[in-house]
């Protein structure tokens, strides 16, 4: 029985907390494989608005059971504050699972992160400063600390100070900053240890359990394609795998029970934090789309760079993820505008190149090349069916689609639940 992948497209910020939503009310599981507080999600219900950073967004839909797998890093004190959160406007957060082996932001990756930023100036990445590379690093040089450790103090201070050593010669003779006490850290831990102790679970098992019960898993990412930390513009990157083969890593559930991988693609694209980007407007119709799209950082309030479609990155996400679907959002944005540029190819150093090249420097050198579409000046936010689009609207859908390689089967053109297109059915 089906598993899902639900994963940004672009560069993050694609609509994936809304296409959760969606289908959460047919899902039996939603379950967040990598990534952290990093991400900000939004989802409209009704007149209700809901920002989730760690949460996935299955946990708004009742019956549905939300799962944070051993991929994902977690802060405590982020995850209790959101709980917190949601149970005072009446959302049950009981159902939540932990997998017992995702890791532990701690205090002292959050100050990593952020004097790491501070020490690269003009170079920096323009991270979202929540801890999430360096809990990665932690995580790679096993040096980690995972959720099951708060259950046994004598590991748990043998892995604080395995970690600290390192970090605190670094943060005192490099960053000029005070050295971090053991005991203060693993005293932090244990006071999460007894609240968090009823979500933890062996996410795996249970997972692998549901799917043979013929339950229905859908795997939401965070970030997106073109952050991934092996297939995204590195080094302005995410520390994750939000693509497609993070969803197995991440929940250890393996690829033979995925059966669709929807890909959430923005009808422009946007940018939060540093690097290449060949559509970026620095226009008025850049500022126009940022006004019309509320393009503002859910998670840092850092306003979004905007630039018009780019489709060598739709096609990109197509390959490396083995997309069987897109999920158009935005497409009201567009409205008003009486030409719509799209990018088809890039022109690097003076020849034609039609697909993402995997140089960083030609990618830096990268100019668009755009073709021109009808725009329409309808309003599009109540159509309920692909006929209702003006027809040129539906001709930058088709047009769209031609170029990116995968079935649009979905279209948003409005924030809330109802306001989207289902042309093929997910599940
Ligand atoms: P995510 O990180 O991929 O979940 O996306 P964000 O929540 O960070 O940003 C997407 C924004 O667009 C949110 O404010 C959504 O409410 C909003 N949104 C999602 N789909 C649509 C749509 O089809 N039309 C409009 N106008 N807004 C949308
Ligand atoms: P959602 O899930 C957009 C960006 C940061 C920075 C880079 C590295 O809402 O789409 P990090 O803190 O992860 O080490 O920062 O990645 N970034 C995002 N951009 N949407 C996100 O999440 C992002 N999560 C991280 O701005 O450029
Ligand atoms: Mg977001």
């Amino acid at each position: 029985m089906p598993a899902l992948v639900l994963l940004g497209a672009q560069w993050g910020d694609e609509g994936k907390g809304k296409a959760t939503d969606l289908l959460g009310g047919s899902v039996d599981y939603v379950v967040r494989y990598q990534g952290g507080n990093n991400a900000g999600h939004t989802v409209v219900v009704g007149d209700q608005k809901y920002a989730l950073h760690l949460l996935p967004s299955g946990i708004l839909s009742p019956g549905c059971t939300p799962v944070i797998g051993n991929g994902v890093v977690v802060d405590p004190s982020v995850l209790f504050s959101e709980l917190n959160g949601l149970n005072e406007r009446g959302i049950d957060t009981s159902r939540l699972l932990i997998s017992g082996n995702a890791h532990i932001i701690t205090p002292y990756n959050v100050t990593v992160d952020k004097v790491t930023e501070r020490f690269l100036g003009k170079r920096k990445i323009g991270t979202t400063g929540r801890g999430i590379g360096p809990t990665y690093a932690d995580k790679i040089n096993r040096v980690g600390i995972r959720v099951q450790d708060l259950y046994d103090e004598s590991i748990l201070t043998q892995k604080v100070e395995a970690a600290l050593d390192g970090k605190n010669q670094l943060l005192t003779k490099v960053f000029n900053r005070r050295a971090i006490e053991t005991d203060q850290i693993v005293e932090e831990l244990l006071t999460y240890a007894e609240r968090l102790r009823p979500y933890v679970a062996d996410t795996v098992l249970l997972l692998n359990k549901a799917l043979d019960d013929d339950k229905v898993v859908l795997f939401e990412g965070g970030q997106g394609t073109l952050l991934d930390i092996d297939h995204g513009t590195y080094p302005f990157v995410t520390s994750s795998n939000p693509t497609a083969g993070g969803a197995c890593t991440g929940s250890g559930v393996g690829p033979t029970k995925i059966s669709k991988v929807i890909g959430i693609l923005k009808a422009y694209t946007t940018r939060v934090g540093a690097g290449p980007f060949p559509t970026e407007l620095l226009d008025e119709d850049g500022e126009a789309l940022r006004r019309i799209g509320h393009e503002r950082g859910v998670t840092t309030g850092r306003d979004r760079r905007c630039g018009w479609f780019d489709a060598p990155i739709a096609r990109y996400a197509t390959r490396v993820n083995g997309l069987t679907d897109f999920f158009l959002t935005k497409l009201d944005v567009l409205t008003g505008w009486d030409e719509i540029p799209v990018c088809v190819a890039y022109e690097i150093d003076g020849r034609r190149v039609e697909e993402l090249p995997y140089s960083q420097t030609d990618f830096h050198h990268a100019k668009p090349i755009y073709e021109t579409l009808p725009g329409w000046s309808e309003d599009i936010t109540k159509a309920k069916t692909f006929a209702d689009l003006p027809k040129n609207a539906q001709g930058y859908v088709k047009a769209l689609e031609d170029m990116s390689g995968a079935p649009i089967s979905a279209i948003g053109v409005g924030p809330g639940r109802d306001e989207t297109i289902e042309i093929n059915s997910f599940i």
